[in-house]
């Protein structure tokens, strides 16, 4: 089962590399609901593996996939459309691609802090209706940017936040000191810190129980007037109708974001009204550089976990 869509409409090595490990292919558009993967199992399965972006590999899913299904490989970094825990306890491994997206999508964090700073959504609309609306942007140069996740994504925004002379503050239950003393990172105590210093919040953390949710009115109320809210990683970290309104309210200068906590977006959404929030398709991982090697090595993952080679990369333990 090949269900993500970069994959099959970007070219790349990694078709060759499918096409010559013999398996049969079963493509579908992703990302597809607990109850369209459901009716594809019914009608497509049984499956040995999946190559898949982020459809809702509920339990129940899972289950149905048994007991052909030997492996999920997921596309992508981002686990939290997956029950691992269930696919643990069925002694199914999951695979998954880290440290071939990350300066992709650090491009694109940086992106969306230019395009909300500089007004470029209302700006562009105004040009393109005939009008000449004109506002006044914000720099990034000498603020503050809060980085709440110091991962992989969060440093290479970081990096590139530098040569913005921006000065970079950051949480992380873990903690990389070599990579803070090299870029003059300083390390907050608490998100909470984080949320009351920076003028610049971006959001690098995987979604987790503990982090749905967590841009709330509460969060956001801490946070500095004509604060931005810069998020690449999950739209569920945010309350979203408490973004709108601190967006409307003037209390956020912006949000801009890759993600929603329904993809494909459902009309109509508070977003669509409001002009300071610029929301992107979740494409922040899709360059052609990106999609090639998050590509190639998901299908290594996947023909090599199938074939008996040991070169995959496995994100549960059982
Ligand atoms: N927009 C996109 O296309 C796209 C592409 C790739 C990844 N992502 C998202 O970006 C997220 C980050 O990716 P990454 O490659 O940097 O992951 P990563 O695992 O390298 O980094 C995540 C960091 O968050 C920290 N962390 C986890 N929970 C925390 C918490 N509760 N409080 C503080 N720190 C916490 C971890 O210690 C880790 O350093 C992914 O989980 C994924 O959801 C989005």
């Amino acid at each position: 089962m090949l269900t993500t869509t970069s994959y099959q409409d970007t070219p790349g090595r990694h078709h060759e590399l499918l096409a010559a490990s013999g398996f049969e292919v079963c493509p579908a558009r992703g990302p597809l609901s607990e109850s369209q993967l459901l009716e594809l199992i019914a009608s497509e399965g049984p499956f040995d593996g999946t190559l898949n972006g982020d459809d809702e590999f509920s339990a129940g899913v899972i289950d149905a996939l048994l007991p052909e299904l030997k492996v999920i490989a997921k596309y992508g970094i981002g686990l939290d459309r997956i029950d691992v825990d269930h696919a643990s306890s069925r002694s199914i491994p999951v695979l998954f691609t880290p440290g071939v997206n990350h300066t992709t999508v650090a491009e694109h964090a940086i992106g969306l802090m230019v395009a909300v700073s500089k007004h470029f959504w209302p700006h562009l609309a105004s040009v393109k209706s005939g009008q000449w609306q004109r506002i006044t942007g914000r720099e990034l140069a000498g603020k503050r940017l809060g980085v709440l996740g110091m991962g992989r994504i969060g440093r290479e925004v970081i990096k590139r936040a530098v040569a913005f002379e921006m000065r970079p503050l950051a949480y992380d239950l873990a903690w990389d000191e070599a990579f803070a003393v090299e870029f003059g990172v300083e390390r907050a105590e608490s998100m909470a810190q984080v949320l009351e210093q920076a003028d610049v919040v971006s959001l690098h953390l995987p979604m987790t129980e503990q982090s749905r949710g967590m841009i709330n009115a509460q969060a956001l109320g801490r946070m500095k007037d004509g604060a931005i809210v810069i998020n690449t990683s999950r739209g569920g970290l945010v309350v979203e109708a408490d973004v709108a309104e601190a967006c409307r309210s003037g209390k956020l200068l912006g949000y801009g974001t890759d993600v929603l906590e329904a993809e494909p977006i459902v009309s109509p959404h508070p977003f669509q009204e409001v002009d300071n929030i610029l929301v992107t398709p979740h494409v922040g991982s899709r360059t052609h550089e990106s999609v090639e090697r998050q590509a190639v090595r998901a299908t290594r993952n996947l023909v090599n976990y199938l074939q008996g080679d040991d070169d995959y990369i496995q994100a549960n333990r059982f």
